[in-house]
């Protein structure tokens, strides 16, 4: 088994300390992995362009590889090589640094295990360029992953969004998640190993990403000192309240629940159904490879409608912003 830990922490800091204790179950659960840790924090991963090569090589019948060469391709090769991760991030302002963003959005579109397996089976039966068999699948193996999200202050609310952002990683690819742990309090904690509690869960989340591999019957690792949450699948606690009805939606997987106030306490009822259409669902992904392949449908008709409007306000608003209203 090929094992990973992940910092987007700084150099032997909070973050580092906190992925390499869970790495210590995980040698623990697994005696003959190999394990392999990467600190993010010196390497340069720039953002996504958009310029949307990756895809149109996926649509001509290549690889969708980025084309922009920095340090991202060595990171991206680590996840690729590794079937348990474990994955940190330091909170920056509410939510997990930046670069873990950047990083994030050049991975998961070309992880999409929904997107992928769409060409590929237009490849297998001749609608797409490209031979199915020549695709690099170790893209969408099966993972597990863990998620500890890193922050100072002792309140959760000002690590509000840490651990929910964290789950954009794995979603794409469909991997499956094994824990989230929110570890705030760095600044009154002063060095994680100062909390006995907190090395032991991430002992404890490390063995489980290892030991969920391959046995279903593991479960998703719950600290007892810590909130358990409301979303059944992605166990966040954040809601998206859908004005004037009693439907709520989990900002993660998209799913909708119903919510209710009993004994005084707020409830939310996610169905079965709703479950198994989570984001990080095969289901869930299709239905917005769908909505995404049916774009060009809609679109194309109303921009040759309207092309002469268009190139008028594209040359007048844009192509003259500069000398209308910015130079003026
Ligand atoms: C620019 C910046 C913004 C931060 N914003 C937050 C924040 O919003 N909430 C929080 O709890 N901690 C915040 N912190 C504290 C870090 O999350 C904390 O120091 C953490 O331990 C850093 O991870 P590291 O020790 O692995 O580098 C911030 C730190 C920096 C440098």
């Amino acid at each position: 088994m090929n094992i990973l830990g992940i910092s987007f922490g700084k150099k032997n800091a909070n973050t580092d300390i906190l992925v390499k204790e869970a790495l210590y179950g995980c040698r623990e659960a697994a005696p003959d992995a190999e394990i392999r840790f990467v600190n993010t924090c010196s390497m340069n991963i720039g953002r996504c362009r958009g310029c949307g090569a990756c895809s149109t090589a996926l649509e001509k019948g290549k690889d969708n590889d980025c084309i922009f060469k920095d340090d991202f391709q060595e990171l991206e090769n680590q996840v690729r090589w590794a079937d348990a991760i474990v994955l940190g991030a330091p909170v920056y302002v509410l939510q997990p640094v930046g670069q873990f963003k950047d990083f994030v959005d050049r991975f998961s579109c070309r992880h999409d295990y929904s997107a992928i397996t769409w060409v590929l089976d237009k490849r297998r039966k001749g609608e797409m360029p490209g031979n199915a068999d020549d695709y690099p699948m170790e893209r969408l193996k099966k993972r597990t992953v863990s998620y500890i999200s890193v922050g100072g202050a002792s309140t959760e609310n000002w690590t509000s969004m840490g651990t929910a952002t964290l789950h954009l990683f794995g979603f794409p690819p469909m991997m499956k998640v094994m824990g989230n742990y929110n570890a705030n309090s760095m600044g009154t904690i002063a060095n994680p190993y100062l909390d006995d509690q907190l090395m032991d869960d991430m002992h404890e989340m490390g063995r489980r990403t290892v030991q969920g591999y391959a046995d279903d019957s593991v479960e998703f690792f719950q600290s007892t000192a810590k909130p358990a949450g409301v979303c059944p699948v992605c166990h966040q606690r954040i809601i998206t309240i859908l004005p004037g009805t009693t439907r709520v939606e989990c900002p993660i997987c998209g799913i909708e629940g119903e919510l209710s106030i009993e004994n005084g306490a707020v409830h939310v009822e996610f169905s079965k159904e709703q479950q198994e259409r989570a984001r990080g669902t095969f289901k869930g992904l299709r239905e917005h490879t769908v909505e995404i392949q049916g774009f060009g449908a809609i679109c194309a008709p109303k921009i040759m409608k309207n092309k002469e409007k268009l190139d008028k306000l594209m040359k007048e608003r844009i192509r003259n912003f500069d000398t209308a209203i910015q130079n003026k």
